[in-house]
């Protein structure tokens, strides 16, 4: 037999394959909540402009919220011969209200619905998004607030640069998040207009309210032109792609606590919690959870790419191949929400090793950048003068196996006369760190005000 929906040409079914190359029901029943809001909203709109009868929106108002308990308790039977959420959803209404149910998609079709629905499920997401977001600069902010002064090695190749302190490295992920944030916002302010009342493709002839359906669901308008309305999926690859920058980020910082986490560093130590053991080596506490944040970043970048090619070739307006949105952008959405929610776990949780850091910071000839910059603002050398003369300190610290401040004045002295016991008081990590005084530099002071900022900013 036909399909009940649209078969009125057709004299028989669909193949089998056909049944199952063409459902989306199996994933798209997400929509549920989101395709019977639409459809009540469409129903009073309907009755508002007098297209169909008070009675009969009536009915279909409450006949669709039955359905939405009968899908949320679990008692509603998805067919794939009804391809999807939106025929599912009709097909079920006519079950229980009878003859109005086929009022319903007057002025409309499954591609502004479909738009429609999939818009809201992802705003959901975008909402998610930022509070996930928000939650972890938390997160991050308690952590710069306890070690605004601790000190700890700043790298640049992954080798040992300048000392930093903890607080400003905690803080440069709150600036990375915080973009992602901003991110999150304009994409939801620019998706939110209402596809519904696009119809198939070229709007409808009944007397439609846009606006009224538009305000109902929370958009800030209806979407200007039909066509762009049904066609569009920028808001799911804006979505993607926020999703994307923000699991890079998260990839990064990941990447941190694994190595900072092993033994070899021990600059955090992360929660029972947020670690895992292994089945045969006993001592073992491992850092899955990042491990698998850093991995989630290629699923979120693979979603991104694949709705990019879906959508790169197709001609105006809604084709089937669209159909292929919705589990890219569910299954970046799950694992994107997991990954923030493990990562602010892990933040919350973890203990700086401040002696470790501190131990750290000072190894590697942090406080060289120090030395040099010593002897351009005490004795007047031009830099680069400078920078020689202190690699051939670095140079003479190396070979006997000292620290910058274990070298002796005299031996200082030999290599620049002009140098006085004055230097020995930029060469700590402390004195370093304090010295970064520029805007937005390591120092303890400017940490703590971009801490005050970032809090005023989420208040
Ligand atoms: N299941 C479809 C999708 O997800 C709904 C829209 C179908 N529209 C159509 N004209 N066949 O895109």
């Amino acid at each position: 037999t036909s399909n009940k929906m649209w078969g009125g040409r057709f004299a028989a079914g669909p193949d089998a394959i056909m049944e199952a190359i063409n459902a989306s029901i199996s994933f798209d029943k997400r929509m549920a909540a989101q395709d019977i809001a639409g459809s009540r909203a469409h129903a009073a709109m309907l009755a508002a402009t007098g297209i169909i009868s008070d009675n009969d929106a009536q009915a279909i108002r409450e006949g669709l919220l039955t359905i939405l308990s009968e899908i949320e308790e679990g008692r509603f039977e998805f067919s794939a011969a009804l391809e999807d959420i939106h025929m599912n959803v009709e097909a079920r209404l006519k079950e229980v209200i009878g003859e109005p149910a086929g009022r319903l998609h007057t002025g409309r079709s499954r591609n502004d619905q479909v738009a429609t629905d999939f818009k809201l499920w992802t705003r959901d997401q975008l909402d998610a998004f930022d509070a996930g977001l928000v939650a972890l600069i938390h997160a991050l902010l308690g952590q710069a607030e306890a070690g605004a002064d601790w000190v700890m090695p700043g790298f640049t190749h992954l080798q040992t640069a300048q000392p930093v302190t903890w607080g400003h490295h905690m803080m440069a992920y709150v600036e990375m998040f915080g973009r992602d944030l901003s991110r999150v916002r304009d994409a939801r302010a620019r998706m939110n207009e209402s596809p519904l009342g696009a119809a198939a493709l070229a709007g409808t002839s009944f007397p439609i309210d846009r606006e009224m359906t538009a305000q109902a669901l929370g958009f800030d308008r209806p979407a200007a032109n039909s066509l762009d309305a049904v066609s569009d999926r920028d808001f799911a690859l804006e979505f993607l792609s926020c999703a994307s920058i923000c699991a890079m980020h998260l990839s990064r910082f990941a990447e941190e606590l694994v190595i900072w986490s092993s033994a070899q560093f021990r600059f955090v130590a992360l929660s029972d919690r947020f670690s895992t053991g292994s089945s045969i080596m006993p001592q073992k506490k491992n850092p899955d959870a990042a491990e698998l944040i850093r991995a989630k970043v290629g699923r979120i970048f693979g979603a991104n790419t694949a709705l990019m090619m879906v959508m790169k070739g197709l001609p105006l307006a809604y084709s089937k191949d669209m159909q292929e949105d919705k589990e890219q952008v569910f299954d970046a959405a799950d694992n994107l929400m997991l990954a923030l929610a493990a990562m602010e776990g892990m933040v919350r949780d973890m203990t700086a090793q401040r002696d470790n850091l501190s131990a750290a910071a000072g190894s590697g000839f942090s406080t060289a950048t120090d030395l040099a910059d010593w002897l351009v603002r005490v004795l007047g050398l031009p830099f680069r003068d400078a920078h020689h003369v202190t690699g051939t300190l670095v140079g003479i610290a190396e070979k006997a196996g000292c620290d910058l401040p274990d070298l002796t004045l005299a031996q200082m002295q030999a290599v620049h006369p002009g140098i006085t016991q004055g230097v020995f008081d930029v060469l700590g990590v402390e004195n370093s760190v304090n010295s970064r005084m520029s805007y937005g530099g390591t120092a303890p002071a400017q940490v703590r005000d971009q801490i005050d900022r970032w809090k005023e900013k989420l208040a």
